[in-house]
This record gives C-alpha cells, sequence and structure tokens, in this order.
C-alpha cells in the first residue's frame, strides 16, 4: 500500500551531534522517514528529543556548532545535506515552509503586517530575472552543487577530526608513553585528513569545470531569451499603443475617448505586469492569502502592526507568509503551543483545512500526543534522537506497543476532566551520554535486562506499524498495556461505536 504512494521527502539514519564545553550531544541518532504526498506526519516526542533539530536539518537551519555525523534528507533526488546555498535558498523560500512556535519572533515588530507578506513576494517582483534564473536554474545549482558536496565532505571530515582529536587530548591520567602514542595518532590523523582533502578536491574539481562551462552556454543563452521576450511584450505595447493613439485622435465624442484612455491604461498595466509583479498586484494577491487564512476584515488589517494583532491571528500572519511562496511540504513546528487550548483548536482546524485545499504535505511537530489525535496520517514517537515507534495514527492510538508511546497517551490530558493523568515518571537522558540499549529502559517499569544493553531493532507490527522494543521480541514475557491506556482506549471505541 505504501508503495502506490508519493514519496515527497525522504530522511535516511539521520545522525546529528553538537560540539559543546560540555562534551558531543547526540540530538538525533539514527532517525528515518519518509513524508508522503498530501499526508500529515506528526512528530512526537518530550522536550529534548530531537523533533527541532529534525526539522532544522531540513530547513538547513541547524546551528553553527552542530555535525552531520551521517545519513541524508532527499527531496527531489538531491540530498539537502549536500546541496548549495544556491538550491537550498530556492528550496527553503519556496517548496518548503516552516511554521515555528512563536510567531512573535517570525514577525517584525515595526514593519505592518501587509508589508511583511508582500515584502516575500516582492523579493522576486523582477519577472524578467526570475525568468533568467528559471532558464539557467538546473545548470547553476548543478555548478554550485558540486562545490558544495566538495567543501561539506571537507569540513564534515575536519570536524570529525577536532572532535577525535579533542577526545584524544581529554584523556587524563596517562603516561608519557601513551601521551606520545596519542601525539603520533593525532599527527598521522592530522596527515590523513590532508590526503583526503586533496584527493576530493581533485575529484570534484575536474567534474565542477565542467559543469561550469555548461552553465556559462545556459546563461548566453537564457541571456537571448529573456532579450527576446522583452523585446516583444515590448513591441506589442508600443504597437498597441500606436493604434489606439491613432483611434483616439480620429474619436469625436468625449465618451468614445474616455474609454480609449481607459484601455490605454489598461496596455499600460498589463504591460508592466508581464515584467514585473507590482505593488497592487502584491497588495491583492496579500490580501487574498489573508482571507484564505481567516483573517477578518483583510483590507484593514493589511495596514496595522503585529502587537495589533492576538497570537492566535499573528500565527495566521506566520502562515499567510509562508503560504505566498506557494510551498509543497509545510514544516509546523509546535505551532500552537504558545496558544489557548481554544485559539489551538482554531489554527489547527486552519491548517488541517489548507493542507487539504492546497494538497499539502505536512510535518507537523508536537510534544502532544492530544493534539495529533486531529491532525495526522502517520505519527512517529520520538525519545531520546531516536523514533521509537511509528505508524498510522489509528495503530498509534489503538494499537501503541512502545512502553514509551504508552506512557505518553497515559498522560494525555482527560477530555472530560483536563486532568493530566499520569505524568511519565522521571526525566530524559543526557544526551552527551545517551543509555545504552532501549534509551527509556530507566524511566520504565516495562524494562527487562536487556533494554539496558542492547539497541532494540523495529519489530514488525503490520506493513505500516514498527516498534523499537524488545517487549515485541518473541522471548519477551507477555505484558499488558497500563490499564489508563487500554481503557481509554476501550470507551473511545465505545463512543466511535455508538456514533
Ligand atoms: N545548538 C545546540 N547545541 C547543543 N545542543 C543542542 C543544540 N540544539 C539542540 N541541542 C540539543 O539537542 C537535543 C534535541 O533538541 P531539540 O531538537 O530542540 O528537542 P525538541 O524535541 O524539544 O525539539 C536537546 O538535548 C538539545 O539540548
Ligand atoms: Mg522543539
Amino acid at each position: 500500500m505504501a508503495e502506490s504512494k508519493n514519496k515527497v521527502l525522504s530522511v535516511n539514519n539521520l545522525e546529528i551531534n553538537f560540539k559543546t564545553d560540555n562534551g558531543i550531544v547526540k540530538a538525533v541518532r539514527d532517525v528515518s522517514f519518509d513524508l508522503y504526498e498530501g499526508e500529515t506526519l506528526c512528530i512526537v516526542g518530550e522536550s529534548g528529543s530531537g523533533k527541532s533539530v529534525t526539522s532544522k536539518a531540513i530547513m538547513g537551519i541547524l546551528a553553527n556548532n552542530a555535525i552531520i555525523q551521517g545519513g541524508n534528507i532527499i527531496y527531489r533526488g538531491e540530498n539537502l545535506l549536500e546541496v548549495s546555498e544556491d538550491e537550498f535558498y530556492k528550496i527553503r523560500g519556496h517548496k518548503i515552509g516552516m511554521i515555528f512556535q512563536d510567531p512573535l519572533s517570525s514577525l517584525n515588530p515595526i514593519v505592518k503586517i501587509g508589508k511583511q507578506i508582500t515584502e516575500a513576494m516582492m523579493l522576486n517582483n523582477d519577472k524578467l530575472k526570475l525568468m533568467y534564473n528559471d532558464l539557467i536554474s538546473d545548470d547553476l545549482i548543478r555548478y554550485k552543487n558540486t562545490l558544495a558536496k566538495m567543501n561539506i565532505a571537507i569540513s564534515n571530515e575536519k570536524k570529525i577530526l577536532e572532535m577525535k582529536i579533542s577526545e584524544l587530548n581529554a584523556q587524563e591520567g596517562l603516561t608519557s608513553a601513551m601521551k606520545a602514542e596519542n601525539r603520533k595518532k593525532i599527527k598521522q590523523m592530522k596527515a590523513d585528513f590532508k590526503a583526503f582533502e586533496k584527493k576530493t578536491r581533485e575529484e570534484y574539481s575536474k567534474q565542477a569545470r565542467e559543469y561550469k562551462a555548461e552553465l556559462e552556454n545556459s546563461e548566453k543563452n537564457a541571456k537571448q531569451k529573456v532579450a527576446d521576450y522583452k523585446k516583444k511584450v515590448e513591441d506589442d505595447y508600443k504597437a498597441k499603443c500606436a493604434g489606439l493613439k491613432q483611434r483616439l485622435s480620429g474619436a469625436s465624442d468625449d465618451a468614445e475617448k474616455n474609454r480609449i484612455r481607459e484601455e490605454l491604461k489598461a496596455a499600460k498595466l498589463e504591460y508592466t505586469n508581464s515584467i514585473s509583479i507590482t505593488k497592487e498586484e502584491a497588495r491583492r494577491r496579500a490580501i487574498e492569502i489573508m482571507r484564505e487564512v481567516g483573517i477578518p476584515e483583510p483590507e484593514k488589517r493589511f495596514e496595522q502592526y503585529p502587537f495589533e494583532f492576538s497570537g492566535g491571528m499573528r500565527q495566521r500572519i506566520v502562515i499567510a507568509i509562508a503560504l505566498t511562496a506557494s510551498p509543497e511540504i509545510l514544516i509546523c513546528d509546535e505551532p500552537t503551543t504558545a496558544l489557548d487550548v481554544t485559539i489551538q483548536a482554531q489554527i489547527l482546524e486552519l491548517i488541517n483545512r489548507i493542507k487539504q485545499e492546497r494538497n499539502l504535505s505536512c510535518i507537523f511537530i508536537t510534544h502532544d500526543l492530544g493534539v495529533v489525535a486531529n491532525m495526522a496520517d502517520r505519527v512517529a514517537v520520538m525519545y531520546a534522537g531516536k523514533i521509537v515507534e511509528y505508524g498510522r495514527a489509528d495503530e498509534i492510538f489503538y494499537d501503541p506497543r512502545h512502553p514509551y508511546t504508552w506512557a505518553l497517551l497515559s498522560s494525555i490530558p482527560d477530555v472530560n476532566s483536563k486532568e493530566r493523568l499520569e505524568a511519565i515518571p522521571g526525566t530524559p537522558p543526557n544526551m552527551i551520554y545517551p543509555p545504552k540499549g532501549d534509551a527509556f529502559a530507566a524511566r520504565s517499569k516495562y524494562a527487562m535486562n536487556i533494554d539496558f544493553r542492547e539497541q532494540p531493532p523495529y519489530f514488525k507490527v503490520s506493513d505500516t506499524h514498527y516498534a523499537a522494543t524488545w517487549l515485541l521480541d518473541e522471548h519477551a514475557p507477555k505484558v499488558e498495556m497500563p490499564k489508563i491506556v487500554s481503557e481509554r482506549i476501550r470507551l473511545s471505541l465505545e463512543v466511535n461505536h455508538e456514533q
């Protein structure tokens, strides 16, 4: 079944570390998932589990101390971790949009809302330049990507070298012989790195030279095409004007003259619109999008500042800005966490509606499994940098298998009492020293000996549902999920039946 759907994005074995003064933080550990066209994939897990780092990696906005240790993110056949800034900019601004938790930090407090929306459009208002960029885009990106791949490969290798060196230097209580041994090791590693760098540069440079020649050729062709187009538009406009002006001089009554003058104006607007996006056009589109995201009186709101908007309305504006670029994928990182519960529901509804109408593929990140119920087609549960369980939403809600998923389900506030029934005991691990085995074991009353020793593989529950817990091993004792979870499942199934 899964194979018949189109994959729009694919994350494979992603490993992301951060270099800090206290050591290496292992933030994302072997994370893989696919995003299918038109679906919402929810990534859920407690604070610190690696959700934001994963989404930032997709957006190419990781902090400077990040080390991409391994894996790839495939979008349209390219690994986003290896593309040049040109392409990333293009993708980030156009194909993949992102909405963050705090709408205030995404808006400029001293710029009117309307301007912030149109600015995003006006960035690209020169249609001739756009046309030129489009024409050379494939060749430019291929060339730049080659250089980027080279630089990324070298810089990653360098970061790994530095990490190893600092690990060796941090060793304590060494004899002088061991110290000498380490110095020798470091010298060798540095030499290996130099050799790697040289080889990598040679390999990529040859390719880059070929691509550059092709790029120069396509730049020449593109220039000619754009010039031809411009000339045609101008000639058409001039011819039309000449015709209209002749009619004007021959016209006798005022009504006729006025009609011709209107036609002249329209011709001029048509001409301007075909070489650039005018301010009026951008304003018209901005107001249309504001209406789409449910801003009442958009013409009036267009002239206001962010502080004149409520939190919910601000988040709608942020969504509107993301939509101006007509993205294909929308990443929402805890977009409602800062909002009141009622407003939260409205924003979720909005995201759902926009997703349907625009056929977006959506990655929706939250720490609250309760929020997921009405959003997700599929759910990935993350803990300590790993996906511990994933499946269709109904599989995660009605047939959860990982003790961590049980714990998250137990901690959803009850619909009636609004009480959080069972807080998850303990705290997530320090990711400088991620635990061996199943990272949740220390907090789980279902943990077995093996959980503290060995990383569980993904056990298959169904074609679409997998969980990394030793409880699914054939040798494991049969355990029941917590009563509170099974009771809830029973109750909600009953309710669904009655409806
Ligand atoms: N720039 C950074 N430097 C060091 N550690 C970081 C950095 N960014 C994130 N982390 C760590 O990575 C882990 C995952 O963080 P994050 O993805 O933000 O979690 P969440 O699931 O709450 O979004 C956390 O332990 C966090 O402290
Ligand atoms: Mg986060």
